[in-house]
């Protein structure tokens, strides 16, 4: 009944209640914020523009097409908005109707959204909360999943895909996560597996929680499926919006420029003695990272997983950079195969997107042993020389100290097309180092062959004799250098043959 001015009135005030006030009042009990709390929060204030508050789910099985189980909008919320005055489309799944299960109609809601960003060059980011497939529409629902992960593989390096897991994500929802560019997750809150505890221990007797099988600390640090995890769903809508602000629109978008109160040819004197002089002894590539970029400023990707090398995003001079380091600090910065999947991936992130590398070296080499090689290092260590070679953007790279054997190769050296390659003084690029190139050569006879090998290579100048690196610097001028190379290298223009696409060993 009523006139039609009436009845939309009515519909748009029903769909923001959603689910209705018990079960809002429900999700704030435990912890979590609606799916439209949620997008205020995340984009900047009265830039949202929501589609398809009208649609209703099309399902007549089991008593769905009764009045009392349509929902305008459905489970989920959708359209576009700013951050920070930047164009992002976003999807919030809304728990409170049907857990937020996925329907057909709920599917084709996040289809449209991400078709449109897709054609006009602008993220998508999903706030996901879901029971999964909307159990009622059997195969219709499937059919939704399938068109999702369709579209984020059509739009996998086309824009910026990110995902935040705000709730349950189990089943075939997982893999819509998985096939964007970041995953984060809220502590406590949300989990994200393929079958749940009670599938598991039927199958595999495991007893394991919710939380021990696919919450926030599993996937941060064991799996390495999640790239952060946050305190709330505040925290991380806050934390979501300072990370949009690193990222381009689009691969066809530069990345953003900020205005930087930090003088590009700023000295770091501290730096001229942060490597200590004994080559085993540990120190932090986190102090240098930070004391190198704009106001110290690092957002980190995965900082709790694979911690041999950090990965992560900063500003030089304003401009968004890719930093990848070796950690000496963990297992002394080694290259294994988590650390080598971890870095792969996200150089390639910054290739497909324009993001300038700069690569801080301190490696002693691939990590040995039977765990390694049956895990297959040399298929998984090849990604990470492979996307360091693919890459077209501006290459960086500082050897601080060491970098041997085929691990220096990997590590955007010269050989792969790396732009600006600088060794500090206390850089040692070798086959390996003294000790055992001594054992090998020598056999351990020659008590002398170990000064002659650390004279002749445990130091910077064969690789600069070669001109395998360009310059050996003084570590204090290492962030004016890179802010100037930076500003050269903007109008760098490389191009890799055509092909259709190439076979990086996964
Ligand atoms: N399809 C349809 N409705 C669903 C649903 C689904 N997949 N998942 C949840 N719902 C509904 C519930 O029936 C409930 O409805 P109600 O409010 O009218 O009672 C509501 O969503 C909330 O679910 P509830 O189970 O009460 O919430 P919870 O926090 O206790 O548990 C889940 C959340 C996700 C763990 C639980 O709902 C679940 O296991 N869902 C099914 C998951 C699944 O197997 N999905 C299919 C495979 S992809």
């Amino acid at each position: 009944g009523g006139s039609v001015p009436q009845r939309i009135e009515e519909k748009r005030r029903a769909a923001l209640l959603g689910g209705g006030q018990s079960r809002i009042d429900a999700q704030h009990r435990r912890g979590k914020l609606t799916a439209r709390e949620r997008i205020l929060l995340l984009l900047d204030p009265d830039s949202f523009d929501e589609y398809d508050m009208f649609v209703e789910h099309r399902c007549s099985d089991f008593g769905m097409d009764s009045s009392k189980n349509k929902y305008p909008g459905d489970s989920v919320v959708t359209g576009r908005g700013r951050i920070n005055g930047r164009l992002a489309y976003v999807f919030s799944q809304d728990f409170t109707v049907f857990g937020g299960s996925l329907s057909g109609a709920h599917a084709q809601k996040i289809c449209k959204v991400m078709d449109q960003a897709a054609m006009v060059g602008a993220p998508v980011i999903g706030l996901n909360d879901s029971g999964g497939a909307r159990i009622q529409e059997g195969v219709e629902s499937l059919a939704g999943y399938a068109d999702i992960f369709l579209r984020n593989v059509l739009c996998s390096g086309l824009v910026p895909q990110i995902s935040l897991i705000m709730g349950p994500c189990a089943g075939g929802a997982v893999y819509s996560p998985a096939l964007t560019d970041f995953t984060f997750m809220v502590k406590d809150t949300s989990y994200l597996f393929i079958t749940g505890p009670d599938v598991v221990k039927s199958v595999t007797n495991e007893d394991v929680t919710q939380e021990q099988l696919g919450g926030a600390k599993t996937h941060t640090a064991v799996s390495g499926v999640a790239h952060r995890a946050f305190e709330n769903d505040i925290d991380a809508l806050l934390n979501l919006r300072e990370f949009f602000n690193y990222l381009p629109l689009s691969n066809r978008d530069p990345a953003p420029v900020c205005e930087c109160h930090d003088p590009s040819d700023r000295l770091v004197p501290e730096l001229d003695t942060i490597v200590p002089m004994e080559s085993t002894k540990a120190y932090d590539m986190l102090d240098i990272i930070r004391s190198i970029v704009d106001e110290r400023e690092f957002f980190e990707i995965m900082p709790s997983y694979a911690r041999n090398i950090v990965v992560g995003f900063a500003r030089m001079n304003g401009r968004t950079v890719g930093i990848v380091g070796n950690q000496p600090k963990v297992a002394s910065g080694c290259l294994d195969i988590n650390s080598s999947v971890k870095g792969a991936r996200f150089v390639r992130f910054c290739d497909a997107f324009n993001i300038p590398l700069i690569t801080f070296v301190d490696v002693p080499g691939f990590l040995p042993g039977t765990a390694q090689e049956y895990g297959g290092i040399i298929r998984h260590g090849a990604k990470l020389l492979f996307a360091f070679a693919e890459a077209t953007v501006p290459k960086i790279t500082v050897i601080t100290r060491k970098a041997y054997g085929g691990a220096y190769d990997v590590m955007s050296s010269k050989h792969l097309r790396g732009d600006a390659n600088y060794a500090w003084p206390t850089a040692e690029v070798a086959v390996m180092g003294a000790k055992g190139a001594v054992q090998i050569i020598f056999r351990g006879k020659e008590t002398d062959a170990e000064a002659e090998y650390v004279d002749k290579f445990a130091n910077p100048f064969p690789a600069a004799m070669r001109g395998f690196v360009d310059d050996i610097i003084q570590p204090s001028t290492t962030r004016m250098r890179i802010c100037h190379d930076l500003d050269v290298l903007a109008s760098k223009s490389q191009a890799n043959p055509w092909k259709k696409h190439a076979n990086i060993p996964l």
